[in-house]
Formats: structure tokens, C-alpha cells, sequence
């Protein structure tokens, strides 16, 4: 019998989206509805507060339009074939070891049979350099890998190719917009074509959002999602956070998804932040320095005359097999 959590109603597309998020939704079987609560599918012991429990769950009808099964490789090359890729609107990203790299369009060609949304197929070479950006190339389908991806509600203009987006934090956004109290002033220092913002605009009443980002083609894909999800809170600012966020009126909230290295920001925000502020801080550590690099950060910013403590620390997903994305909510008292 498959294990699943059970979680209230209400709960259960923000559970839902940060089970995906982090891969451990069970596709296999699908969600079930009993009274206030939803039975979802899991491929874990526990999430979050929530322990699983043997329940039961209809099996999803195994699509024989899987890309897997319409390739019909022969093991040796079927068991490199990758069990996940991303999905940016009606664009897929997918990663192929080199051995796959021969028969990339086919694999290609597969994935559009298998999911007639999916209009281009590009392969992904991963994220490179401080402004994020993946080398893409086009192996099936047509025209280019500028999108629109729905999120909550929301529409995101991006094009993986010129700016960094990625569709497995919409949980983590959706979490840190239902945090949003009305009013509050909210930087994010480092927000692409702001997914964060619109998130943000569409689920809670902020009073303004800056959106900072270093990346000039960022301006015109935020002033695109500003438009396309009337998010009239939100300003957009092409710059170094550096410079810009000096300029900035103090922030009740600050977001600083960087997680190369958004500590080195960090004394920065914490400048700008008002008494009681909350900042959310992303970074990609070694899951064994996780103790130390909250103590690190906590002795720093008192070092630096600031109390901070850290109200809250969530892994959001797998980096390698020894490194995960964490998110730290630091409040500063
Ligand atoms: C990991 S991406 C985050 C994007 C966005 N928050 C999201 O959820 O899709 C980091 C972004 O920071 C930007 N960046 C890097 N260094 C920066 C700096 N010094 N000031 C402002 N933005 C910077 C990059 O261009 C990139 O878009």
C-alpha cells in the first residue's frame, strides 16, 4: 500500500507544491479527498510536521505515452535515461549524461509525443556564473526557450537561457508570501524576473516590493510579469544589491536568494532591515556544516553589533548527494 500524508484541505496545494518541489511526491498514485482532509502520496517518512501512514490510494494509469517507453532503449541505455527534468511553461529542461548525448533528439522528439504541452525540448548544460543562467540547446521542438510558466495563480515571463528561474521554489514563494503581513515594505535583493514579487502581490497586500537584480535582461521580463499579473506594488531595480539596496527605505522583510553565497550579503540586509524584520536568507551548504554555519552567521552579525536570531531553518531541496538548498528566516530583534 502506498504512504501518505494527510493534511487539511486548505493546506493541501501549498503541501502538494512543496512536496514537488523537493521530489517527493508520489506521481504514481493519485491524491484523495476524505472530508476536511486530503490523502496525498509520498515517497517519505515525514514531511514537515506531517508523519505518512500506509493509505489508500488510486493507482494513476501508467501513461503509455511515458517518453521512456515510447524510446524503447535497451537497458544499458534506458537506465541513464533521467527520471526528472524541468518544465518552464511549455519548455522542458532535461540534463543528458554523455553516453544519452547520441540520441538527444530522439529524446527529445519522445518527451513532446509523451507531453503535447511541451512545445520545445532544450538541453540543459546547468546554471553558470554569478548571474545564474543556464547554456541551453534546442534538441526538439520549436521556436525559443522564452515562456510563460503559471505559479500560483500567477503568470512568470522567463527565458532560462538570459535569466535565472526556477519553477521548484514555487513552494518555497508560496510559503514566504502567506508569511506577508499587510503593508509591509519587502526587499528582494536578488529576484530575477521576480517570482518571488509576484507571488508575493498576488497572495498578501505588501505595500511595495523592490526587485533587485544584476542581470539587465531581468528589467524587461519583471516589467512583463508586473504587467501580466497587475503587481503595480512591485518596483524593479537593475543593479548590484550592493549599491542599490542603500537607497532603499528600511524592509520589514528581506529576501536574499543567492545560495552561492548570500551570506556575504548579509550584513547588508541586516542595515536595512527594521527591529523585528525578517529576512530570509538561501544557501547551499554541505548538510554535515549545517550547525556551523548557523552559528558562524549568528557570531558574525553579533559581532557586527547586530542580535539576529534564527526563527526557522527548512532544507527546500537536494544539491548533491551531500549538499542541500536550505532556507534560514533570521529575525532581527
Ligand atoms: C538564484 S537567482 C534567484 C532568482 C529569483 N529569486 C528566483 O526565485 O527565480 C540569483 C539572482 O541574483 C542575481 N545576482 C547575482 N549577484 C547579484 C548582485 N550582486 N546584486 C543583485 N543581483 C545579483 C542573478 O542575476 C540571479 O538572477
Amino acid at each position: 500500500m502506498p504512504r501518505c500524508i494527510r493534511v487539511p484541505k486548505k493546506e493541501g496545494e501549498f503541501i502538494r507544491a512543496r512536496l514537488a518541489d523537493a521530489d517527493l511526491l508520489d506521481k504514481r498514485h493519485k491524491i484523495r479527498a476524505d472530508g476536511d482532509f486530503l490523502e496525498i502520496p509520498v515517497l517519505c517518512d515525514s514531511f514537515e510536521e506531517y508523519e505518512s501512514h500506509e493509505s489508500e490510494a488510486e493507482e494513476r494509469e501508467i501513461r503509455p505515452a511515458d517518453y521512456k517507453e515510447i524510446l524503447d532503449f535497451p537497458d544499458w541505455l534506458a537506465e541513464e535515461l533521467p527520471n526528472s527534468y524541468d518544465i518552464i511553461g511549455d519548455v522542458a529542461l532535461i540534463k543528458l549524461s554523455d553516453t544519452l548525448l547520441p540520441y538527444k533528439e530522439q529524446i527529445g522528439n519522445a518527451l513532446i509525443e509523451a507531453s503535447p504541452s511541451i512545445r520545445a525540448v532544450m538541453l540543459d548544460d546547468g546554471v553558470k556564473g554569478e548571474l545564474r543562467v543556464r547554456k541551453l540547446e534546442k534538441i526538439a521542438g520549436t521556436g525559443s526557450s522564452e515562456t510563460v510558466h503559471k505559479e500560483f495563480g500567477t503568470k512568470i515571463a522567463t527565458d532560462p537561457s538570459l535569466v535565472y528561474y526556477n519553477p521548484r521554489l514555487a513552494g518555497e514563494r508560496a510559503r514566504t508570501a502567506l508569511e506577508v503581513k499587510k503593508d509591509e515594505v519587502i526587499i528582494d535583493m536578488f529576484a530575477g524576473v521576480a517570482p518571488f514579487p509576484m507571488v508575493i502581490s498576488k497572495l498578501a497586500r505588501p505595500k511595495i516590493i523592490y526587485a533587485i537584480d544584476l542581470n539587465p535582461e531581468a528589467e524587461r521580463f519583471m516589467k512583463r510579469n508586473i504587467e501580466l499579473n497587475d503587481a503595480n506594488c512591485v518596483v524593479p531595480i537593475i543593479g548590484d544589491a550592493r549599491d542599490a539596496v542603500e537607497d532603499l527605505p528600511p524592509a520589514d522583510r528581506i529576501i536574499m536568494n543567492l545560495p552561492q553565497s548570500s551570506e556575504e550579503f548579509l550584513n547588508l540586509a541586516l542595515s536595512s532591515a527594521k527591529s523585528g524584520a525578517t529576512i530570509h536568507l538561501h544557501r547551499v551548504l554541505e548538510r554535515s556544516e549545517l550547525d556551523d554555519f548557523v552559528s558562524a552567521i549568528v557570531d558574525k552579525a553579533r559581532s557586527e553589533g547586530y542580535d539576529i536570531r534564527i526563527s526557522r531553518t527548512s532544507e527546500l531541496k537536494t544539491y548533491s548527494p551531500t549538499m542541500s538548498v536550505y532556507v534560514f528566516d533570521i529575525v532581527k530583534n
